[in-house]
């Protein structure tokens, strides 16, 4: 099979495309970061599998095109929308023009790849799957990371609509929520000042890949790794959203 992982040149990405390796299947692995991206083409290839490297920037539009042409002619059975990152701080002063640009990568470049692939698995007959990263951010709003909260609602939602609209292509859809996963993105969002990643039980990559791998391997349409985050987004569901809201911010709040 023919997998296409966005955000593979490390964290819980990196580690899916070893995953898919093991099966032997054929990766096309996408970042900005060519040189890493290179290393996991190489763990790829030492779990058996095979990969291609496309190098491109999916929070610009024009890298976006030129991965759709460069990729026009591979058929493509699973597209993994995985890369994302977050912004931590008092909304009033983040830098905005990272904000926006979470907005290009986290929901602009996903629902665009989605459109293209999800239509050339149609018309290519391909009973694919597209597999989205949203996080269990996505259930509830998250004060001082409160845009990305917001991208990820939108990857849970957009994605819930396509299980039902893609279901009779035979296209199977997967929201992929993980909690706070030890990776780069604690410190690309510059999380070290808040108490979120200080808490015990913060899972590891390896586990949170294996955990969502089997789960949309499986065809579920919601997997949410771990005991704790099901729990946790249980409770989501049971709690008025004012409460949960304040419970995020005492949390997430910047550590004096
Ligand atoms: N770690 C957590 O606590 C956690 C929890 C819930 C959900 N998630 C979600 O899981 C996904 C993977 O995150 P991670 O934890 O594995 O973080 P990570 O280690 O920082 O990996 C993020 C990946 O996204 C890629 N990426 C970022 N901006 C990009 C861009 N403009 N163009 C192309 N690729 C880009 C990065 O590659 P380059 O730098 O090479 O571009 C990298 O491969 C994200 O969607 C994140 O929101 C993470």
């Amino acid at each position: 099979m023919n997998v296409l992982i966005t955000g593979a040149s490390a964290g819980i990405g990196r580690e899916l495309a070893r995953l898919h390796g093991m099966q032997g299947d054929h990766l096309l692995l996408v970042g900005r970061n060519a040189t890493k991206l290179f290393e996991t083409k190489y763990l790829v290839e030492q779990e058996g599998g095979t990969a291609d490297v496309f190098p491109y920037d999916i929070g610009q539009p024009v890298h976006i095109e030129a991965l759709l042409r460069a990729t026009q002619h591979q058929s493509v059975d699973i597209l993994i929308n995985n890369a994302g990152f977050g912004l931590f701080g008092e909304f009033l002063e983040t830098d905005l023009d990272r904000e926006l640009n979470m907005i290009d990568v986290n929901i602009r470049a996903l629902t665009h790849l989605t459109k293209t692939y999800a239509q050339r698995m149609r018309d290519q007959g391909i009973q694919g799957r597209i597999v989205q990263v949203a996080s269990t951010a996505a259930f509830q709003a998250g004060p001082f990371l409160a845009v990305y909260y917001a991208t990820k609602a939108y990857v849970l939602s957009f994605s819930e609509a396509l299980t039902e609209e893609l279901a009779p292509y035979g296209i199977q859809v997967t929201a992929v929520c993980p909690g706070a996963t030890h990776t780069d993105f604690e410190a690309t969002a510059g999380l070290s000042a808040s108490r979120l990643f200080k808490r015990p039980g913060i899972m590891d990559a390896p586990t949170v890949a294996k955990l969502s791998f089997d789960g949309y391997m499986q065809g579920k349409t919601l997997v949410i790794p771990g005991a704790s985050n099901a729990f946790y987004v249980f409770l989501t569901r049971l709690l008025p959203r004012q409460t949960l809201t304040k419970m995020s911010a005492s949390v997430q709040a910047p550590l004096k």
